[in-house]
């Protein structure tokens, strides 16, 4: 069972082929457009739909000759549907419904969340069991979901304003680092000092599960701006700070809402997962807990067509099959699709 993924959700556009039989990635071809876009400080949602129009075909080509494969060696299209930016989703499923259509075989729209989900079983190390905690930690999203078992997700908690990826972005701009920052703004802590600045933990002081992550970027805003010398030893300090701060934070409501699932195993995914300070704080967490934890490849931390590919070779084994041709993208869309 041969699975062409495809994502278009954003400023990625990933095609990649997955052998749902074997259990084994094919391929993976992927553009990323952060240099459009980097120019602009952000993601341009028009040019990001045109450059995903240009870049389909030549990554389909891509993909299938890397693995030796031809169109009609594929048995069915996973692409995302859901949520992303309308155009840029409208594209990738306008491309799907073609070649589900011209190679009379199914187009199975995917959650874009559930293939960060499923990002880990694409790791060669061992794969994680049912059920399990899931933390899902984007550009867009910072949420806990408790997962009973495949397409079962129960979201016990998210944040209530900016989402972790974000919060790592907004903080590297306002300290002026490049666009996207996150991987900046990490690379910088490293060279900072402990105990320099102190960033509050925010929502940790009151039960439940919800993060928030607009009020520790203020807090930065204001230590940032009274800083006679902003130097680059101040400003790694000032981002050693920041991410112990919300690496904290993400592991208190870890082991909170692991404590309160009775739960065992924890599967870290989305682009902030590829962070080695939450890799190693989730990971100590969990080696004193007796629990396990779980983290996709680095490559597939960010968004890629293999995750897509993977979750339609789940979705199809689980029986979820999209067979009309309607093309029904959204913006927004809770994970129970
Ligand atoms: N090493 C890192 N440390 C911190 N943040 C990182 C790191 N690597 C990537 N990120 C962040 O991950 C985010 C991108 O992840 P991802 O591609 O999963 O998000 P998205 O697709 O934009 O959002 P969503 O999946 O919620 O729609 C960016 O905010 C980026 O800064
Ligand atoms: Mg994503």
């Amino acid at each position: 069972m041969i699975v062409l993924g495809i994502e278009t959700s954003c400023d990625e556009t990933g095609i990649a082929i997955y052998d749902g039989l074997k259990h084994k990635l094919l391929a993976n071809a992927l553009f990323s457009q952060i240099d459009l876009h980097a120019q602009y400080g952000g993601v341009v949602p028009e040019l990001a739909s045109r450059d995903h129009v240009a870049k389909l075909i030549p990554l389909t080509k891509e993909a299938l000759a890397h693995a030796g494969l031809t169109l009609e060696d594929i048995d069915t299209i996973a692409y995302t549907a859901m949520p992303g930016l309308v155009g840029a989703l409208m594209v990738g499923a306008t491309f799907a419904k073609t070649l589900s259509y011209m190679l009379d075989i199914p187009a199975i729209a995917i959650h874009h969340l559930e293939g960060h989900l499923l990002a880990p079983l694409l790791s060669e190390e061992a794969k994680p069991e049912y059920p399990y905690v899931a933390l899902l930690v984007s550009g867009g999203h910072t949420q806990l979901i408790a997962v009973k078992s495949f397409g079962q997700y129960e979201l016990l908690g998210e944040s209530i304003d900016d989402a972790a990826g974000e919060a790592f972005d907004k903080t590297a701009k306002l300290l002026g680092l490049p666009y996207p920052g996150g991987p900046h703004l990490a690379s910088l802590a490293e060279q900072g000092r402990a105990g320099v600045f102190t960033f509050p933990r925010p929502m940790c002081d009151r039960p439940g599960f919800d993060f928030s992550f607009s009020g520790l970027k203020t807090a930065v805003l204001n230590t940032w701006q009274a800083q006679e010398d902003q130097s680059g030893q101040i400003k790694a300090d000032i981002a050693y700070a920041f991410q112990e701060a919300l690496i904290d934070t993400i592991v208190i409501k870890c082991k909170r809402v692991l404590k309160h699932t009775g739960m065992k195993n924890l599967v870290v995914s989305g682009g902030v997962s590829a962070n080695k300070g939450l890799r190693s704080a989730l990971s100590e967490l969990a080696l004193k807990n007796r629990w396990q934890v779980y983290y996709p490849p680095l490559a597939y931390c960010t968004d890629n067509g293999a995750m897509i590919a993977i979750a339609g070779a789940y979705r199809l084994a689980n029986g979820f099959v999209d067979q009309d041709m309607v093309i029904n993208v959204k913006p927004r869309a809770p994970l129970n699709l």
